[in-house]
């Protein structure tokens, strides 16, 4: 049996958006498991919830969003219940997140070498980081209240400008009456922006002052750490000076170049040096693919193809060194073949960086050499879980299988399947089996209540009333059995 240890534990996540039209009830009690060094697919059709559950782990849910329950166990530490600090360090830091879109994280106009080392630098100059850490969560407390107070006054500015509008365009009112309208409502303007800052300047100030002590704390515990820094390397080459001191020939440069290595370690342990940095990423462009690293060190995004800007994106995520990465539709807008380089890439991150993923895609066929586990997700629910030579050579949900029947088969060239109907309205979630009414083995209990989980082995589950002893005995598709026993025949297995 291989390592079984649990990276990331989520369990019943829950999670709603409040809308315009109504409250949107995005997850509805999500649980999966990340095991160490593993992949975890994560496949559903759009509006399913992937990006969701991605955005809940990553703590960068949208302002409209309401967790109304669940956890997300990582390093014993519920991340829906971690302060934003330490939110902050386990989001860049050990859980890296990566979209569809490579270009949304790139900056355009920023050459990729100097993205690459920027990130690198941010976290390898340790002495900063520590400063960073103690003052940001006042900083960042501080910065928001202005911020809020900004968006307020924005907000009044915009009210005046859009009368200002009516007033003028407004043929009835003379041109005098207007001129004097508007200046009233200038005034009065002016009066509630006084307002607004006589109302948020004593929270303000009391922040500002959080702000300013904390910097001094900062500082200090800064340079003590860099002080703990110095006297550490000044004990480790004492001895190695007094040793040069005594020596002399080959011995002597042996020594000297000991002391020349602690030397280089020490500076690169207070700041990254830009030498080391920009070896550092050109060594990580290389480990995702980019050729002639060295060159292209130096160009823009746009001088990049969509697949080899993904790969930049990679690197900059693996800068941090992750043990966990997640890939939100990595591929979805890459052609074919590219598609499948970046699969390659991720597969090989896995093994060789013993790096855990969870893999978002709506194509369950992308997913077929990478994932270790996968979860097949349908309407804020996941419907099967489990290996996945389960789910390709054993699934049970009608969702599943209508995944397997939407996948084109290279080989018998035969059509797509595409599954029936649309996704429900998640403001009115269907009660019973979500599936149902999309599904020609729905049977009356699935429109009534919700189906448990029906465990099939010791990793595999389905909620499906197909399972209950005493539903009617339901085959999968023809095209999903034939599918399966094609592909067992390949892979030199015998069926049965
Ligand atoms: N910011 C938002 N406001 C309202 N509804 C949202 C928001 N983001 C996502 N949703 C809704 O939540 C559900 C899940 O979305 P998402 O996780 O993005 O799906 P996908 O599986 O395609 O990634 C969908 O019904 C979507 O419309
Ligand atoms: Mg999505």
């Amino acid at each position: 049996m291989k390592n079984e240890e649990i990276v990331i534990s989520a369990k019943d996540l829950k999670l709603s958006f409040y809308t315009d039209k109504g409250r949107v009830k995005a997850l509805r009690g999500v649980s999966f498991d990340l095991y160490k060094g593993e992949v975890l697919c994560i496949v559903g059709e759009s509006g399913s919830g992937k990006s969701v559950t991605a955005k809940m782990i990553m703590g960068i849910l949208p302002g409209n969003a309401r967790i109304d329950g669940g956890s997300i166990y990582y390093q014993n530490e519920d991340l829906t219940k971690v302060s934003e600090e330490e939110f902050h360090n386990i989001r860049g830091k050990k859980v890296g997140l990566i979209f569809q879109d490579p270009l949304s994280s790139l900056n355009p106009i920023m050459r990729i070498g100097k993205q690459i080392t920027e990130a690198l630098i941010i976290n390898g100059d340790k002495v900063k980081r520590l400063y960073k850490d103690v003052l940001s969560p006042a900083l960042i407390k501080y910065k928001n209240e202005i911020q809020l107070r900004n968006l307020e006054i924005e907000r009044l500015r915009g009210d005046f400008l859009d009368k200002r509008f009516e007033i003028r365009n407004n043929n009835d009112i003379k041109f005098g009456e207007a001129t004097k309208q508007i200046q009233a409502l200038r005034k009065q303007l002016r009066l509630d922006i006084k307002a607004i800052h006589d109302k948020t300047r004593p929270t303000i100030q009391a922040l500002k002052k959080v702000v300013d002590a904390k910097r001094i704390e900062a500082r200090k515990k800064a340079k003590e750490f860099k002080a703990s820094l110095v006297s550490a390397y000044q004990e480790k080459i004492a001895p190695l000076k007094e040793k040069l001191a005594a020596v002399s020939g080959e011995e002597k440069q042996a020594i000297q170049a000991q002391l020349n290595a602690a030397k280089t370690k020490f500076e690169n342990s207070l700041r990254l040096t830009p030498a080391e940095a920009k070896r550092r990423a050109i060594k990580v462009m290389e480990e995702v693919g980019i050729p002639h690293a060295s060159r292209r060190f130096r160009q823009y995004p746009f001088e990049f193809s969509g697949g080899m800007r993904q790969r930049i994106v990679i690197a900059i995520a693996l800068t941090q060194d992750p043990d966990v990465l997640i890939l939100d539709e990595p591929t979805t807008a890459l052609d074919v073949t590219i598609q499948a380089q970046i699969l390659d890439l991720v597969k090989k991150l896995q093994k060789e960086r013993k790096l855990s993923a969870i893999f978002i895609t709506h194509d369950l066929g992308v997913v077929a050499n990478m994932a270790d586990r996968i979860a097949v997700m349908y309407a804020g629910k996941i419907v099967e879980y489990g290996k996945a030579e389960e789910i390709f050579y054993n699934p049970k949900h009608p969702y599943t299988w209508a995944l397997l029947s939407s996948i084109p088969d290279i080989d018998s060239k035969e059509r797509l399947e595409s599954i029936p109907g649309t996704p429900p309205n998640m403001i009115y979630p269907p009660k019973g089996d979500a599936f149902a009414e999309r599904s020609k083995y729905a049977m009356a209990i699935d429109f009534k209540e919700e189906p448990p989980y029906f465990q099939l082995s010791e990793t595999h589950f389905a909620a499906t009333w197909l399972l209950d002893p005493r539903s009617p005995k339901a085959d999968m598709p023809r095209i999903v059995s034939e599918r399966i026993k094609n592909s067992l025949k390949k892979a030199g297995k015998t069926n049965g």
